[in-house]
């Protein structure tokens, strides 16, 4: 087997969507016009976001391929396709026909990416949405709340309601013995020592001794707090897809479309760990660092790479955000006068993020 042909059979497609909220990292980032950025493609939609706000150029890494690929895919899509076909493409409306319509990308993918996709026929003929690995957890998570809590409950908790219904509808209709036994199945403990997670060795902000008493709250909070109307993250969660046209990331809104196309050659892909390309890249050339929860799967020692990676190559003023899910990590004691967390902005942030698995979504800004 040629190298090529290895690393695609290595690497699996894990997330077609970011399952990180947009709106946090533009809370933190603050994008502003010719700023450049550095992100963590993942499903590739927060990076093809981040158009609408102008930047000069928006390094996309990630150090799974298929990932790359992915955005790859999409960016084509969009340059080639107006926004109905776009949508039919990625899986949004009914249609037979989406292997023709790939045939139409090949000029613009990368051979790497061809060679991907052409083994991908089932993601292609069913269009991306909704379509990796991570997505199909979800879709049994979904299938399995559905089946606890009954259709009409979780229905109903997508019906319009006034805030203080919302809360109503979480304490009489939606917090029963069976939602809260979901955390107990999908965080068992026993499963998660097994992969070296034990709660006794975490601290958890929200004052939690346990990942399903945490992850319980986190839910809680989106269930009952956070506006459901607009979060398409609960949608995919409960239901597995958007529940209409408007409550979708911005890449996929008809109105942003001309304009995110407009600018799609600002982005620049690469397949690399985020560590090592920092290390590479010039002195203050970097204004914003979408860092999603990547330090959770480095050792100590590699987070304090990155972070003074972070340092070396931020302007003056730059900004991050990075999130925890289940791992504690922080930027390292020695480097925290000069990456400060803005602790008030971080707290809102969290209050009010959609995506809401996260035990820590947080914002920094460098001081030099
Ligand atoms: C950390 S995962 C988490 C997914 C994310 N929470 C989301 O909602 O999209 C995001 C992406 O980071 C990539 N990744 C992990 N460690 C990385 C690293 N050190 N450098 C670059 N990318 C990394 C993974 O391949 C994955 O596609």
């Amino acid at each position: 087997m040629d190298k090529k042909k290895e690393q695609v059979s290595i690497f699996k497609l894990v997330f077609t969507h970011n399952w990180e909220d947009p709106v946090s990292d533009h809370a933190a980032l603050k994008i502003k016009p010719n700023d450049a950025i550095m992100a963590i493609t993942s499903g590739g939609c927060n990076v093809l976001g981040f158009l609408m706000f102008d930047p000069k150029v928006i390094y996309s890494l990630d150090i799974n391929p298929t990932q790359s690929y992915l955005l790859e895919l999409k960016i084509a899509a969009m340059k080639t396709f107006d926004f109905n076909d776009f949508k039919t493409f990625a899986g949004l409306t009914p249609s037979t026909g989406r292997a023709e319509m790939y045939e139409k990308l090949l000029p613009l993918l990368s051979q790497e990416a061809i060679d991907y996709f052409n083994n991908q026929s089932k993601l292609i003929k069913e269009g991306f949405i909704m379509n990796g690995q991570y997505e199909g957890f979800i879709k049994i998570a979904g299938k399995l709340i559905m089946l606890l809590q009954g259709r009409k409950r979780v229905l109903g908790l997508f019906e319009d309601k006034s805030q203080k219904d919302q809360e109503a509808y979480f304490d009489k209709i939606w917090d029963t013995r069976r939602f809260h036994s979901i955390f107990k199945i999908l965080f068992n403990k026993h499963i998660l020592a097994r992969r070296g997670l034990v709660a006794d060795y975490f601290h958890f902000d929200d004052g939690s001794t346990s990942f399903s008493e945490s992850f319980y709250k986190r839910a809680k909070n989106a269930f009952r707090n956070i506006p459901i109307k607009g979060n398409y993250f609960l949608s995919l969660y409960l239901l597995g897809k958007f529940q209409n046209d408007e409550e979708v990331p911005a890449y996929l809104k008809e109105e942003n479309y001309q304009l995110i196309k407009s600018r799609l050659n600002r982005i620049k892909i690469y397949n690399q760990d985020a560590q090592g390309w920092i290390d590479s890249m010039p002195d203050e050339s970097i204004d914003c660092f979408a860092l999603s929860n990547i330090c959770e799967l480095m050792s100590e020692k590699e987070t304090a790479w990155l972070f003074s990676g972070v340092l070396k190559t931020a302007r003056k003023n730059a900004r991050v955000i990075f999130r925890n899910l289940m791992i504690p990590r922080e930027v390292p004691d020695e480097l925290k006068n000069d990456i400060v967390k803005d602790t008030l902005l971080s707290k809102q942030i969290y209050a009010s993020d959609r995506s809401f698995v996260y035990g820590k979504v947080a914002a920094y800004s460098i001081r030099k």
